[in-house]
């Protein structure tokens, strides 16, 4: 297993998938798909890969998938998850982000941070000296990308020349990861969007440059109806993300004629022949399922989608699991 997770990434933090080289990336992928079997056949049990390590999981937005994701991974290899929620801990409140990041640095083998400013998962890799993940920033959703590697390959058997379309919020933190994951990995990736939620144009730059270089093509689309034509994979997330709450009426409004429905999957011209997979990072609202939707109505994603057979975001939310555990290992074997 340990040759495995080794990808040149002992003792560094994982802030943003630009930061890793691509044969990086993929090797983690592939690291979470052997750490599923691994966990699977109950081989983890065996041999704990970080007994003794203790890892903070300092969260001031909240999460389902990430923090138990991660506290999950990190007690399956025999490690200590310890959890600072918002109102736990002094962090950037009390105390600055910067006393409480050499703090931490005493205390733990690494961090996993979920927040607001990319700034801060920056300052605190900084100045804990302790491997850092980002577990989503406003920016940034690396971890999540990576699960969506995994759900990819494991369906397809292949990532490179395929296309996956985001169709929503195209600027949100999940977006920008899915779009350098993407052409990291030779996945052709369109981001349909309304004009006012386009993405960085220096971001799109970027990805477009590493995307030809991998053989695929990074761009944006105005067009819900046919920018679809020949995806394989189709992804949204929330329209509207935490800490922009006050936003819902507006993003209803720009974002309505983007809702992924079964005739946008009829679309692809890949929904018969068995070549087409809905994904969402979630948690999602989908016709009456909570509250806000039961006022609201469906947003981002039909029933009728996200329960289709073609719909694996259960896989990908499981995904979490095995792709965070790949990356903390890669840092701290
Ligand atoms: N997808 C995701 O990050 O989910 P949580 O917000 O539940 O962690
Ligand atoms: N874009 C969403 C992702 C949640 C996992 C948010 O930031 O709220």
């Amino acid at each position: 297993m340990k040759e495995i997770i080794d990808l040149g990434m002992h003792g560094k933090s994982l802030l943003r998938l630009c930061d890793i080289e691509d044969w990086q990336m993929l090797g983690l992928i592939n690291a979470a798909i052997a750490l599923k079997a691994r966990k699977k056949a109950g081989l983890h049990l065996q041999n704990p890969l970080i007994k003794g390590k203790n890892i903070a999981l300092v969260f001031q937005k909240s999460s389902t998938r990430t923090r138990c994701a991660t506290a999950n991974a990190v007690s399956d290899e025999g490690g200590h998850p310890e959890y600072l929620g918002k109102t736990d801990s002094h962090f950037g409140k009390k105390e600055s982000v910067k006393d409480s990041a050499r703090v931490l640095g005493r205390l733990f083998d690494g961090i996993l941070f979920r927040g607001y400013a990319q700034q801060t998962v920056e300052d605190l890799a900084t100045y804990s000296g302790i491997p850092v993940w980002n577990g989503l920033t406003d920016q940034w959703h690396p971890t999540q990308a990576l699960a969506d590697l995994q759900t990819v390959q494991e369906h397809f058997g292949t990532l490179k020349g395929l296309t996956l379309a985001f169709v929503g919020d195209g600027r949100n933190n999940v977006c920008n990861s899915l779009m350098m994951s993407c052409a990291k990995a030779g996945i052709n990736m369109i981001d349909i969007c309304p004009p006012e939620l386009s993405p960085e144009p220096q971001l799109v730059e970027a990805c477009q440059k590493i995307a030809k270089a991998n053989g695929s093509e990074v761009r944006v689309s105005h067009d819900p109806e046919g920018g679809v034509k020949d995806v394989n994979i189709l992804y949204t997330d929330v329209w509207v993300s935490m800490g922009e709450e006050d936003l819902f009426e507006q993003r209803i409004k720009l974002l309505s004629p983007f809702q992924i429905d079964m005739a946008m999957c009829e679309r692809t011209g890949n929904l018969k022949n068995g070549r087409l997979m809905f994904l969402h990072c979630l948690p999602s609202f989908h016709d009456n399922n909570t509250e806000v939707s039961r006022e609201i109505g469906a947003m981002e994603v039909t029933d009728e989608v996200f329960e289709a057979p073609f719909s694996k975001v259960f896989d990908e939310a499981e995904n979490r699991l095995h792709t965070i555990k790949a990356m903390i290992l890669a840092s701290l074997l």
